[in-house]
Parts: structure tokens; sequence; C-alpha cells
């Protein structure tokens, strides 16, 4: 029999008991480095610090959260047509926050394309969410809403991945702590570019908890996606590109404009402009 001290101790995790929203925010998110990027991009080219963000297809909130929580005086506005990821969040990482900050985070559930919130500074859609606009009509008119969600000045940041690995059939894995990250590109439609991925996780006792997300997309590219926010009224559209790393020739997770650059077989990068 196990003694009460063994019994005590934190079990591994496994699918049956493990939570797929804590999961994803571990593999998937770095709201610490968003904030940063966002109140950089807007002070180079507002002049001002940032106080008021929006973010679309919230999930969970965790960057509305973490915006809250560092910027001084800063309001939040998460919109999300899912309750579950919603209701999640409010719990975990809205209830994590102090009460008075609470209050400066607003979880809607309703569309990107018809919510209504007071103007802001910055907007973003992230983890390529809008990828789910798979015709130029659609992601237009989205576009054009989101930039109407701004003040004069502000800032809409989305952010794409591409490159050669993009486009083809293939599986990521990364290990993290308790768990490992599997990233599926089931399906890539040359064609089309509609695009299938799956998100799976994978523990130590074996089991895994299979298609835990999944997204119907399309690979939308830098040069379709910059010409659609002009063509939305965005003015100054610019593409931030990571710089390299000298010595590792890896990424080095600081983003800068530019015009050009070099073939990579798997990159990330922001776009964003100015109403
Ligand atoms: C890939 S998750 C993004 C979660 C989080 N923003 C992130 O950065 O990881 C996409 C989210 O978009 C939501 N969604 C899909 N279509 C939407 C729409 N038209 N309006 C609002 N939310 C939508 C889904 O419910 C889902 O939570």
């Amino acid at each position: 029999m196990p003694t009460a001290r063994a019994r005590r101790r934190p079990r591994g995790l496994n699918a049956r008991r493990a939570d797929k929203y804590d999961l994803y925010q571990r593999s998937v998110q770095q709201p610490e480095a968003d904030v940063s990027l966002l109140r950089r991009l807007y002070r180079a080219r507002a002049g001002r610090p940032p106080r008021d963000l929006r973010e679309d297809f919230c999930g969970t909130a965790l960057l509305a959260c973490e915006w809250v929580r560092r910027i001084p005086n800063g309001r939040a506005w998460g919109i999300d047509l899912d309750p579950e990821p919603l209701e999640w969040g409010r719990e975990r990482n809205l209830g994590a926050l102090p009460p008075a900050k609470q209050q400066r985070v607003h979880l809607l559930r309703a569309d990107v394309r018809s919510a209504r919130t007071p103007p802001v500074d910055i907007t973003v859609a992230f983890n390529f969410s809008y990828f789910l606009f798979k015709t130029r009509p659609e992601l237009l008119a989205y576009f054009k809403k989101a930039r109407t969600s701004l003040r004069r000045g502000g800032l809409f940041a989305i952010d794409v991945y591409g490159g050669a690995d993009a486009q083809r059939r293939q599986t990521e894995t990364r290990e993290l702590e308790g768990f490992d990250y599997e990233w599926d590109q089931d399906l890539f439609d040359p064609i089309t570019h509609d695009v299938t991925n799956h998100i799976h996780f994978d523990f130590p006792d074996g089991s895994r908890m299979r298609r835990a997300f999944s997204y119907e997309w399309r690979l939308w590219s830098l040069p379709e996606l910059q010409e659609l926010l002009r063509e939305a009224g965005f003015r100054d559209v610019a593409v931030y590109w990571e710089n390299t790393d000298t010595k590792t020739n890896e990424g080095n997770g600081v983003f800068t404009r530019r015009e050009h650059a070099p073939d990579d077989p798997a990159w990330i990068a922001y776009v964003a402009g100015i109403r």
C-alpha cells in the first residue's frame, strides 16, 4: 500500500489527466515576448507607449491578461467565438490577476468580424488564426474590420509562417516539461494552399492526446497579406523578420523591419499596418 507521503507526490501527466488548454499555452504561446514586441513596434511607429489592446481569436486570453499585468493602466479586450476556452481563460488567466487588473480585461464571446469594442491602440490576430478566412473577400473584410477597431495611428499586427517546409506534409516534435508537443502538417494543397494542421500531445506513460487542436486554414503568403492590408486601408504596412544569431545561425527572437529576406525553409514573421 502506498504511504500518505507517496500518495501526495505529484503524479506525471497523461492523456486522461492533462488539460489541453494548459498544454497549448505551455507549448505554443509566449505572451511575455508578444507584449515586449508589440510595445516596441507601437512605440517605434506612434512615438508613445500603447495602452489598450484588442486580442482577436483570443482563446484563453493569455495575451490579453499578460498585457494588463505588464502595461501601466493597460486595458484589454479579448474576443473569441468559443465559450469553452473563454471560460477556461476567465478562471485560470484572468483569475490569476490582482482584482484591480481583472477589471481591465474584457472577454467577449463574439465573432471578430462583428464584435464591437472601444477604439484601441493595438489589435492582434496571433497564431495564424486569421488563416481560417480562406478567400480574398473574406480576409479583406476581416482586415477592414480590424482597421476600424483602432484609434487613428493604431497598429494591427498578425503573425505568418512559411518557407518550403510549410508546404509539405511533415510532423515536428518538441520535448517539453512532462510531455511532448507534436505539430502535424497533415495536408498541403499546392493549388489552393489549403492546409490541415493538428496538435497532438504525448506523455511519458505512452498515452497520447490525439488531435487536441485541429486547424483548416489557407496558407497565405507575405506578398498577399501586405497587398490585402494596404487594400483594407492600412498605411505603412511593414514586415518584421527574425534576426539570426551569428554563432548558432538560428533565429534569435528579435524581429526587425525588413524589405527583403534570405531564403529560409521554415520562418515565422510579423506583419503590421497603421491606421
Ligand atoms: C488558433 S486559436 C488562437 C488562440 C490564441 N489567440 C493564440 O494565440 O494561441 C483560434 C481561436 O479562434 C477562435 N475563432 C475562430 N473563428 C472565430 C471568429 N470568427 N471570431 C472569433 N473567434 C474565432 C477559435 O474559437 C479559437 O479559440
